[in-house]
């Protein structure tokens, strides 16, 4: 029998992802919330592909969402939301549990209305874009991707530190360092591969996929940090650190590096 919520507004005050306040009224929404099984938007420009990379369809979503979560098993940010004073009862299954469902949602979004590419023959690296101009801030991608039932996975400290702490500051971070390009540059959400697949190059190829695109198309590439061990290697590609923000809700400093690419004509000219 289909449960209907109480009366309640989700506010989605975001951006890692690309989105941007939303109120959700859940009345009629049943809590046996099943994703819904359509065709993704194609994203505004879907880069060719090379070998060995291909788009991950709507069917896919949990093997790509696997293989983040394998990436970010012990990402501090990842966890920032679920290693919360409030939920310390709470196993390690039940927290890996949440840990996985947080990426579904995600990777499911970026499905909709990104472009999700991965690589390996079992999704052994997965990247999560968002193009120029794009967002999952809509409705119906907060519906359709589950996203929504976060209000009710997450405990109530986890709730702040998503809401009204990470989500904001990565909008207003990302609005503050690219300005105008807001709008008009690629977003690398996400990254990962599975911790047996490092090393043999699967990262490179998903990142210069849409690296050589965006020289195309004179457009500045945006990512967040998330680990100390990666920007040496997002410089390899092009990035450089812009500024480093901090969450502070937590009683250890989790630091996130800003990074843009520059085009490769522009980064050619500031030499
Ligand atoms: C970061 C990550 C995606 C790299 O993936 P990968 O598939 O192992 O990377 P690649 O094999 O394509 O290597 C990319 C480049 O970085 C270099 N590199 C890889 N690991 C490195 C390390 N630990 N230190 C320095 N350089 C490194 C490689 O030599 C390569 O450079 P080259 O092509 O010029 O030789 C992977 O380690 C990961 O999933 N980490 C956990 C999740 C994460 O932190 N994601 C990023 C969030 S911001």
């Amino acid at each position: 029998m289909a449960k209907t919520l109480s009366p309640v507004a989700v506010t989605f005050s975001t951006q890692k992802g690309a989105m941007k306040p939303a109120k959700l009224p859940l009345n009629d929404v049943r809590t046996k919330f099943r994703i819904m099984q359509q065709e993704p938007n194609a994203p505004a420009v879907t880069p060719a592909l090379p070998d060995g990379l291909r788009i991950v369809k709507a069917e896919e979503y949990k093997e790509a969402a696997l293989c983040l979560a394998q990436a970010f098993a012990e990402d501090d940010v990842a966890r920032y939301f679920i290693d919360v004073p409030d939920r310390e009862h709470w196993s390690e299954e039940e927290k890996w549990a949440l840990h996985v469902e947080i990426l579904e949602y995600v990777t499911y979004a970026h499905i909709l209305k990104g472009l999700v590419t991965t690589i390996g023959d079992n999704y052994e690296g997965v990247a999560l874009w968002m193009p120029p101009g794009q967002n999952m801030d809509d409705f119906l991608t907060i519906l359709r991707s589950g996203m929504w039932r976060l209000n009710y996975r997450l405990s109530a400290e986890g709730k702040r530190r998503f809401f009204t702490e990470f989500l904001p500051l990565l909008h207003d971070t990302k609005h503050a360092t690219l300005g105008e390009r807001d709008d008009d540059s690629w977003y690398l959400v996400y990254i990962g591969t599975k911790p047996g697949a490092r090393g043999k190059g699967y990262c490179r190829k998903l990142i210069e996929h849409v690296t050589k695109q965006a020289d195309r198309e004179g457009r500045a590439v945006y990512l967040e940090s998330s680990n100390k061990k990666n920007p040496p290697i997002y410089k390899r590609f092009g990035f450089e650190t812009t500024r480093t923000v901090h969450l502070q809700r937590s009683e250890k400093n989790v630091e996130l590096d800003i990074m843009v690419r520059e085009p490769a004509a522009v980064a050619q000219e500031k030499k």
